[in-house]
């Protein structure tokens, strides 16, 4: 199967951190929910706005895109350049003093964002359209009326485009451009009222529902006993379509192991484990199409979490449960199935809440922080990334992060991590909206984060004993999973990584990534771009000169992959196709 040559999502760039042209980024504010419905609760005669907007915050069903969202991101996707309209890129530079975190502070100083004195009123569609102007602007959303006058210079996407859906009910354009786009949140201190008449254009966004998923749900129950293999009910296998794996199981006195074994080459299985109590568990397993749920419930109590290894080259992946009482068990107890059709849940995002077991810095701008939702255990597939959720003074802040590998060699295991744990490596950016209180947490502390998100199928990429890797600053995060993967894979023959950074405070991971490569097929090159005097590595950016040098011409053998800031990204898919590689062999990593 072929991969496409990916697009960064305009949502997804990583902030211009090094090497790379420098990006202004006020992104990743996902819509929640469908605030219209939560305003028809609100008596809009005798609350503010800011509260009416604030409560409704905190009622948004988080997480779900409905079907019209969702339609507008495929679409983004789709198109050649790099908008969200389908026109070619139309970001904006930002002026200094109008970044996300200077908007949010001026929506906390006390001044009167809305214009009308913070009293909510209902505005009709005639005084609607008299706010036109630039100095003057009310847009309606969802049939809620904004005034934007002052978000303006702060708009990402620049004055002209915002102007497109001003004195207007801008829904329609609103979510064909950016329907991802938490305007709630950005917006909740811009609340005029409610529109008279405007709600038509938000019934599109109906929610996905738990119901609507369970009706494409093929259900079975089996007794596990002393057969050795549970395949999967007969009904699944029939249908060709759906997916296809055994369950197996072994034990010991002292543990019961639980493996899963795609029976055809499933990519990208997503595995989710959930403990409902000592002796109770469902495992979730996602496919490209499908979702697959055992519910698994042994005969007595086990510890959590078990342990659990994946084998790289069959995709084998086992699950070691410690038994409380040792005893070798005459059955396994009940395993019930359930397969649903992706398409009714592939969209739904769900959230937990992580603990942070340890945060540490390691290196001077970057912390590997470790995390952990109680009872669940999380196999996010590589080069996938989470959804980060806080509060920033009031706003409600989101920003992707790829989960890491615990460690590439197992004296750098990462400090109190279990099997149920998931890695980040955070890098800080002064001002920046959200990594300064990420990084800030303290053990014992909790952090929102989403399931694994993206869609990026390793793989689709294991035909190539060759893996090419050029990251650029913390886009190294993305490489760290595949590096681990490729390093136990006998079919890789090389891994060669092109470690790009401003300059040495920026580098991380370094003496790691120094230690894994005394392997023979692990080559790593650093190259900074404004070193010290020190620095006796290589100097440069991403150039053909250098990329001839590092990776060549095109060669049948080989993948890259392409992560880190957008002027980074361009760069170097620029010189790789002038080397003549084919864009099915790139990967640009994006969500
Ligand atoms: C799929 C994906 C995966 C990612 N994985 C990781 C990861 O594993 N680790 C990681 O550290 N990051 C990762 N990122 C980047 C991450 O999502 C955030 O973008 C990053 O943490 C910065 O967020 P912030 O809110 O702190 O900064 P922002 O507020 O977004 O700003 C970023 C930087 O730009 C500057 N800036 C903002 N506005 C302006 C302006 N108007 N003028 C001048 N400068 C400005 C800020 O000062 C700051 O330095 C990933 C991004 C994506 C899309
Ligand atoms: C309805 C009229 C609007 C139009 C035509 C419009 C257009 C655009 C465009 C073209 C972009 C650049 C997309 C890209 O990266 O290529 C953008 C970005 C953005 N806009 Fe708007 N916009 C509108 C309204 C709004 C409103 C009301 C908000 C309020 C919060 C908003 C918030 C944002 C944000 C946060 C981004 C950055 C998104 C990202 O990086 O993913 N926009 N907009």
């Amino acid at each position: 199967m072929e991969a496409e040559m990916k697009k960064r999502h305009p949502s997804e760039t990583r902030p211009g951190d090094q090497n790379g042209e420098e990006e202004n980024r006020q992104r990743d504010l996902y819509d929640t929910g469908d605030i219209q419905e939560k305003m028809k609760k609100v008596d809009v005669k005798t609350s503010s706005p800011t509260s009416l907007l604030a409560k409704n915050s905190l009622i948004l069903p988080t997480g779900v895109i409905g079907p019209s969202e969702q339609k507008a991101k495929t679409k983004t996707k789709t198109v050649s350049s790099a908008s969200a309209t389908g026109n070619p890129r139309n970001k904006t530079a930002l002026a200094p003093g109008h970044s996300l975190m200077d908007w949010i502070r001026l929506g906390n100083s006390g001044v009167d964002l809305t214009g009308v004195g913070g009293i909510p009123r209902v505005v009709t569609l005639s005084e609607l359209a008299n706010h036109n102007k630039q100095t003057d602007a009310w847009i309606a959303i969802r049939g809620i009326v904004f005034n934007v006058t002052r978000y303006m210079d702060f708009h990402p996407g620049g004055v002209d485009e915002l102007m497109r859906g001003v004195g207007k009910d801008a829904t329609k354009l609103f979510e064909n451009v950016h329907a991802w786009v938490n305007y709630q949140s950005i917006l909740q201190k811009c609340v005029v009222g409610k529109l008279s008449r405007g709600s038509s254009s938000a019934s599109s966004a109906a929610p996905v529902t738990e119901k609507s998923a369970a009706g494409a749900n093929n259900c079975s129950s089996v007794t596990l006993g002393f057969s050795k293999s549970f395949a999967v009910p007969k009904v699944v296998e029939k249908n060709s379509d759906l997916p296809n794996v055994n369950l197996d199981w072994r034990q010991t006195s002292n543990s019961i192991t639980l493996f899963y074994q795609a029976i055809r080459n499933y990519p990208g299985i997503y595995y989710q484990l959930q403990r409902l109590s000592d002796s109770k568990f469902i495992f979730r397993l996602t496919f490209e199409k499908h979702i697959v749920t055992h519910e698994l419930e042994l005969i007595a109590d086990v510890e959590w979490p078990p342990t659990c290894k994946r084998n790289f080259d069959t995709m084998q992946v086992d699950f070691t449960f410690t038994k409380r009482t040792k005893d070798i068990w005459k059955s396994q107890g009940e395993l019930r199935e359930n397969t649903l059709s992706r398409g009714s849940v592939a969209n739904k995002r769900t959230y937990k809440e992580y603990e942070v077991l340890n945060n540490t810095p390691i290196c001077k701008l970057v912390n590997l922080l470790i995390l952990r939702a109680k009872d669940s255990l999380e196999l996010i597939p590589i080069g996938r990334h989470i959804e980060v959720k806080m509060n920033i003074m009031g706003m409600e802040v989101s920003r992707s992060y790829t989960p890491v590998p615990p460690c590439l060699h197992p004296e750098d295991m990462a400090p109190n991590y279990q099997p149920d744990c998931v890695c980040l490596m955070v890098k800080r950016y002064p001002n920046g909206a959200l990594s300064p209180s990420i990084t800030a947490l303290q053990p014992g502390q909790t952090l929102i984060m989403s399931n694994g998100l993206g869609a990026f199928v390793i793989e689709l990429f294991d035909r190539y004993p060759v893996i090419h890797m050029l990251a650029g600053g913390t886009g190294l995060t993305a490489m760290l999973g595949i590096i681990q993967r490729a390093l136990a894979r006998r079919s890789v023959a090389l891994i060669n990584l092109l470690n790009f950074n401003k300059d040495e405070d920026n580098m991380f991971y370094v003496s790691q990534l120094d230690k894994v490569s005394m392997e023979k097929k692990f080559k790593i090159t650093h190259i900074l771009s404004q070193a010290g005097d020190k620095w006796e590595g290589r100097r440069g950016v991403v150039s053909d000169v250098l990329l001839r040098e590092l990776i060549g011409e095109y060669s049948l053998e080989g993948c890259i992959f392409i992560c880190g800031p957008k002027g980074f990204m361009l760069s170097a898919k620029k010189c790789i196709q002038k080397l003549g590689w084919a864009s099915y062999q790139i990967y640009e990593f994006d969500s």
